[in-house]
C-alpha cells in the first residue's frame, strides 16, 4: 500500500484544479456576449424571474465549486501530512471530542442554509402570481409537438410563436391536453411542467424586444425534440398591432393559385385547421394557423417559414416530424402535387 497516497493526493488536488477551472469556464461565459441568433442558456437573463434564477444557480454553483476545492485540498493534505512513513506505529484511538463534531455539525447547518437562502427566492418566483391589473394572461398549452397560446383577454389563439409586450408580467397558465410536456424560454424564466388534466402557473417577462427560443423539456414522444417555441417580445405598439391583426378575420385571395389554395384548404385542411385566430382549431391537436404568413417557423418552431419548406411539410410531414398527428399528405395520397402548391401559396398569403 505504500506510495499510494502520493498518487491520491494528486487525484485531489487535480479535482480540485478542474473544479476551479469550470467554475472559471462558466464565469467566462456568463460574462461573454450570447452566441448565434437564439442562444437558449441560463447564463443571460433577459427578465426578472430569469435573473432570481440566474443568481440562485450562480450562487450554488460558486458555493459548491468553494466546498469543492476546499475538501479536495483538505484531502490533499491530509494524505501528505499523514503518509504512510514505513514506521511500524501504534495509532492512539480516540472515542472524539464533542467540541470538534460541535463545530462540525454547526459548519454543516451553516451551509446548507445558506444553500437553500437563494433557491428559496428563486421558489417564490414560481409561487407568486403578478396582480397587476395590466398583466397579459396567456395559456400555454402542450400537444404532441407543438405549443398553443390562448390568449383570454383578446380572444385569440395562436400557436408556436407567443407574441408579448416588453416590460409587461405575462401570467402563464399551462397544460398538456395529451402527455406531460415542459415549457421553458431560459432567457426569460423557469421551466414549467405541462400536465394533463392540471393546470399550473408561473410568470415570465422580457426587458428587451426580442425573439427568445425555448425548447419543451420533458420527454414527451417520438418527435420531442421537435417541439420548440419562439416568444417575440415587442414594444407596447407592436404587440396592440399584432393583437389587431390576429383578431381580424383571414385575407381572402383574389384569384390565382392562393384562391385555388383557399378552396383546398376549405374543402380537405379545414377539418382539422382554422385559419381565424379567435378561436381553436376544430381538432385540438392541429395548430391555428391565423397569419401563418407572418411567422417565422413551422412544423412547431423546427424549420423556416419559407414556401418551399411548407412545400416540403405537407408533402411529407412525417419525414419531418414522426409522429405528428397531420395524416393529410401528398406522401399518404390525400393531396395531390397540385393541390399541395396551391394551399402553399394562399397560406404563405396570409399576412
Ligand atoms: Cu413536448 Cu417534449
Amino acid at each position: 500500500m505504500r506510495k499510494v497516497w502520493r498518487k491520491l493526493a494528486i487525484l485531489a488536488l487535480g479535482q480540485a484544479a478542474a473544479l476551479l477551472w469550470a467554475g472559471a469556464a462558466l464565469a467566462q461565459e456568463a460574462a461573454a456576449e450570447p452566441e448565434g441568433p437564439f442562444p437558449q442558456t441560463l447564463l443571460h437573463p433577459a427578465g426578472p424571474q430569469a435573473e432570481v434564477l440566474y443568481e440562485a444557480m450562480t450562487w450554488d454553483i460558486a458555493f459548491i465549486t468553494f466546498i469543492g476545492v476546499l475538501v479536495s485540498i483538505a484531502t490533499a493534505f491530509i494524505l501528505i501530512r499523514f503518509k504512510d512513513r514505513g514506521e511500524d506505529r501504534e495509532i492512539p484511538q480516540s472515542h472524539g471530542d464533542p467540541r470538534y463534531e460541535l463545530i462540525a455539525w454547526l459548519v454543516l447547518i451553516v451551509g446548507l442554509v445558506v444553500m437553500a437562502l437563494h433557491p428559496l427566492k428563486a421558489e417564490a418566483v414560481f409561487e407568486r402570481q403578478p396582480e397587476e391589473a395590466d398583466a397579459i394572461d396567456v395559456n400555454v398549452v402542450g400537444h404532441q409537438w407543438w405549443w398553443e397560446f390562448q390568449y383570454p383577454q383578446y380572444g385569440l389563439v395562436t400557436a408556436n410563436e407567443l407574441h408579448i409586450p416588453v416590460g409587461k408580467k405575462v401570467r402563464i397558465t399551462t397544460w398538456s391536453e395529451d402527455v406531460i410536456h415542459a415549457f421553458e424560454v431560459p432567457r426569460l424564466g423557469g421551466k414549467n411542467d405541462s400536465l394533463p388534466g392540471r393546470k399550473t402557473r408561473f410568470w415570465i417577462e422580457a426587458d428587451k424586444p426580442g425573439v427568445y427560443q425555448g425548447q419543451c423539456f420533458e420527454l414527451c414522444g417520438a418527435s420531442h425534440a421537435r417541439m420548440l417555441t419562439r416568444v417575440v417580445a415587442q414594444s407596447q405598439e407592436d404587440f396592440d398591432a399584432w393583437v389587431k391583426k390576429q383578431g381580424s378575420p383571414a385575407p381572402t385571395p383574389s384569384g390565382g393559385l392562393a384562391a385555388q389554395g383557399k378552396q383546398v384548404f376549405d374543402r380537405i385542411c379545414a377539418a382539422c385547421h382554422t385559419v381565424d385566430g379567435t378561436k381553436r382549431s376544430p381538432v385540438t391537436y392541429a395548430p391555428n394557423l391565423a397569419y401563418m404568413g407572418d411567422r417565422t417557423s413551422i412544423g412547431g418552431g423546427i424549420l423556416k417559414n419559407t414556401p418551399e419548406n411548407l412545400l416540403a411539410w405537407v408533402t411529407d410531414p412525417q419525414a419531418l416530424k414522426p409522429g405528428a398527428k397531420m395524416t393529410v399528405s401528398v406522401k399518404a395520397g390525400s393531396l395531390t402535387e397540385d393541390d399541395a402548391r396551391a394551399v402553399v401559396e394562399y397560406l404563405e398569403g396570409l399576412k
